[in-house]
């Protein structure tokens, strides 16, 4: 990971330099042009060309670039967007930096803080910049990850900036900070900011309404369409198709939306993402094994109770009884009521 503090920036333009036609980028049908810039420098992402764009979450996104929205993107754990935000910013060659706000980042991380440096053989007291102000001084976008997840006092140093001209103030320094004009604020959560309803996002909080209000632009990503899901998965596990079939894939990407109808009728507690069929599918490459890929991928995940209602959707799937084992792994007794429920 390049060091972002105190690096002197390359010399490339301050505002973007060029215009990119969605068309062509984003492999959407969509006619419009989007600001980015001719030159990458070392905080714009790699692009990853397989890459399939949502077209309602890309459009989100590039609204946030070209307008200065402060866009959040909403929905289920692995559904991709984080790498939608990350990746739309590789293809512009906008700068991109992703904070996960977890527990443990404070205040203090965000915003810097005296530290001791040595310059020119001496010690000395430095005050070094948290990343936020280091990305509003320097105009690269700024990703705030597992935003419902955020500590208090953090949120609040956040609030200032969810401002288009909002500028931050450095009570440490008594120095105030106007956002660069690339400087753009994109942030990600599992849940609408009301609290974990669902019961699979433990650890995350309540979003203040006042800060809701500051974001411009929220857009839902939850799953994708079949179609589009296999395709993801056609493309990034290349080697996939070739060991087992094409037609494999429709069958795991089947059973993922059975247990997300499952879970959303209450007959199980643990889902399958997107990013699930994904490693699933890098597993079953690596045991040579359908079977004891989705065992180890998302079977031992389960809880033993649900585990027959998942082996019952995966008989239905993919055609193949799963070793009562398995799903009993310490010998309980399987209650059959609970099957095809
Ligand atoms: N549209 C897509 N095209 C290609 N790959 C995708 C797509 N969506 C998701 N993926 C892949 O799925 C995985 C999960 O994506 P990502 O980390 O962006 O999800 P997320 O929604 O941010 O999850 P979380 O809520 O857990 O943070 C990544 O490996 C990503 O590359
Ligand atoms: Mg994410």
């Amino acid at each position: 990971m390049p060091q972002i503090i105190n690096n002197n920036l390359d010399n490339r333009p301050q505002i973007p330099d060029a215009k990119y036609k969605v068309k062509d980028l984003f492999n959407l049908n969509i006619d419009m042009n989007v600001p980015g810039f001719s030159n990458k420098n070392e905080y714009v992402p790699e692009i990853d060309p397989h890459y399939v764009f949502d077209r309602d979450t890309t459009l989100s996104i590039l609204a946030g670039f070209k307008f200065n929205r402060r866009v959040m993107i909403q929905g289920f754990h692995g559904t991709g967007k984080s790498t939608h935000i990350e990746q739309v910013a590789a293809r512009l060659n906008w700068g991109c930096i992703r904070v996960n706000l977890d527990s443990h980042v404070s205040r203090i991380d965000l915003i810097g803080k005296d530290a001791i440096v040595i310059e020119k053989g001496s010690q000395i007291t430095k005050f070094k910049e948290g990343i936020i102000p280091w990305s509003l001084l320097n105009g690269t976008a700024l990703v705030f990850d597992e935003y419902d997840a955020g500590r208090p006092d953090v949120m609040f140093v956040i609030q200032r900036i969810l401002e288009v001209e909002g500028k931050l103030t450095l009570l440490e320094q008594n120095r105030v900070i106007k956002p660069h004009p690339s400087f753009r604020l994109f942030c990600t959560t599992n849940t609408i900011g009301l609290g974990d309803t669902s019961g699979l996002y433990h650890g995350t909080q309540q979003i203040n309404q006042g800060q809701m209000d500051r974001w411009n632009i929220v857009s839902a990503l939850n799953y994708l369409s079949k179609e589009q899901e296999m395709k993801i998965i056609n493309k990034k596990v290349k080697n996939f198709s070739d060991k087992f079939s094409k037609e494999k894939i429709a069958f795991m990407v089947e059973l993922a939306n059975l247990t997300r109808n499952g879970f959303k009728n209450g007959d199980i507690s643990t889902l399958m993402s997107p990013r699930t069929i994904i490693t699933w599918a890098e597993n079953a490459l690596i045991f040579e094994d359908i079977d004891y890929a989705f065992k180890v991928t998302f079977l031992n995940k389960c809880d033993e109770a649900e585990r027959i209602i998942i082996a019952e959707y995966y008989q239905r799937c993919l055609g193949t009884e799963l070793p009562k084992t398995w799903i009993a792994p310490l010998g309980n007794e399987i209650k059959t009521e609970n099957v095809g429920k």
